[in-house]
């Protein structure tokens, strides 16, 4: 994995760029905050263990489904289903088993899974670190119920994938007799996709969790390291958060050449957005793909207001390739495509991209991988992760909670008559009396 920063610098942007001294002024604070990593200023750091962890437990759970199951059905959300379905876009192959993720309550979706499935012959990994998650716990309701309605033994069919002690989850994994795997107390939600979180379904793929585990450990070698020049997640951390402080620049889009880390995109978007975001600070993600998206918003990022910072994944061996074919040799249009392969092309999109947003002045970063395997997937977590820690303790805030979204789920569970919140259900009430700003009409 190898970082090219140099569309971020004043020798390409001109005034729009970082001058290499700033990155030396910065290094004081950069300091500071890999201080505050390795003294484990935060419990929640535990996620820089998840690299050394044994996984016998984990593999053995994952045979197990493997034997057994034609289908396997997750239910979670936020942390517990964003890293798990990079997994499953990515390493895919086998018809069997047939995987599933279930996040949202869309009843809809529900739906269209359990006519799918057959629940004798499904596992269901319920993953949830609170155990109290509305959303997972009423999906797991409807299934738990399901099951003893078709006569099934839950024991049989339900992996809980929770805190080692506390929660509801916790308690029912004992009482019922449950199989049941531990995410690490220190460890949350947006940072667990290396443990049982991830790993589970990395094994019932037939993916072996040490490799992705391999590729953890050899980004945590350079990137734990105090030196920012030395230190690529460091690096890449210093640099956004000096657009932003220089440059006002706050939208941080991610654009991988690849469908099949699209949802990558989505799981850095949960892990930036939800840690940086604190006290009126913060970076926005924006999840992209590429090629496609050059057709879709190229056109503002380079012409736009200039508040983005663009980071490309490239890809540099996909594995696979196809020949374009030298036909059609009279239509100009055609013909200088001939004789290339695919993988030429859309690294060449990449790069001609990378160019046309540094000729405009628009800073951008390039993250190059060799190839997709669980190894790089594995270097390409935890490097995102480490550069999230650091950015968010550069930023002064805490980059491991999300207390602004508890408001929200207070009120839902007001609305869904939840007894000990009366008080919350009059203030719903009487606000919506009062939200009569609207326009349009009703079928
Ligand atoms: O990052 C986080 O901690 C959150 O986004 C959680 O992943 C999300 O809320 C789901 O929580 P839980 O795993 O407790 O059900």
């Amino acid at each position: 994995m190898e970082i090219n920063y140099s569309f971020m610098m004043e020798e390409f942007l001109k005034e729009k760029g970082i001058k290499p001294e700033d990155i030396r002024e910065f290094e004081p604070e950069a300091a500071k905050a890999h201080k505050m990593i390795q003294e484990r200023g935060f419990s929640e750091l535990a996620f820089l263990d998840l690299p050394f962890q044994d996984t016998r437990e984990i593999e053995d759970t994952g045979r197990w489904i493997r034997e057994k199951a034609e289908y396997f059905l997750i239910l979670g959300i936020g942390g517990s289903a964003l890293g798990p379905r990079v997994l499953l876009d990515t390493f895919k192959k086998t018809h069997r088993p047939n995987v599933f993720i279930y996040d949202n309550v869309d009843p809809g979706t529900l739906d269209r899974i359990l006519r799918h499935i057959k629940l004798k012959d499904t596992v269901i990994n319920v993953i949830t670190k609170s155990g109290t998650t509305g959303e997972t716990v009423a999906s797991f309701m409807i299934l738990w119920d399901s099951l003893k309605k078709e006569g099934l033994r839950p024991e049989e069919h339900i992996v809980i994938t929770t805190d080692p002690e506390k929660g509801p989850m916790r308690r029912i994994a004992k009482e019922y007799a449950l199989r049941s795997l531990s995410i690490p107390s220190g460890v949350v939600g947006r940072y667990s996709v290396l443990s049982p979180v991830g790993l589970l379904l990395a094994s019932v793929l037939g993916v072996k969790p040490q490799e992705l585990l391999e590729g953890a450990r050899q980004v945590h070698k350079r990137c734990t390291v105090a030196e920012l020049k030395e230190n690529p997640a460091y690096m890449f951390g210093s640099l956004l958060h000096l657009m932003d402080k220089k440059f006002s620049r706050r939208i941080n889009i991610l654009m991988p050449y690849s469908d099949a880390l699209k949802s990558f995109s989505e799981w850095f978007c949960q892990l930036w957005a939800e840690s940086l975001g604190k006290n009126g600070k913060g970076l926005m993600p924006y999840p992209s793909v590429g090629a496609v998206d050059q057709h879709s918003q190229l056109q503002l990022w380079i012409e736009g207001p200039d508040d983005k910072v663009v980071i490309f994944i490239r890809i540099e061996d996909y594995g696979v390739d196809y020949k374009i074919p030298e036909i059609f040799p009279d239509i100009k249009e055609f013909a200088f495509l001939g004789g290339h392969t695919l993988s030429k092309l859309i690294q060449a999109e990449q790069e001609a991209t990378a160019l046309s947003l540094m000729k405009a002045g628009r800073p951008n970063i390039t993250i190059s991988i060799n190839t997709i395997s669980p190894t790089t997937i594995g270097e390409l977590f935890h490097f995102f992760e480490i550069a999230t820690a650091f950015t968010g303790i550069l930023y002064g805030i805490n980059p491991f909670n999300q207390p602004a979204v508890e408001e929200g789920k207070l009120y839902t569970r007001a609305m869904m008559g939840s007894p000990d919140l009366e008080d919350r259900l009059r203030e719903v009430m009487s606000v919506r009396e009062k939200a009569n700003y609207k326009i349009g009409y009703r079928p």
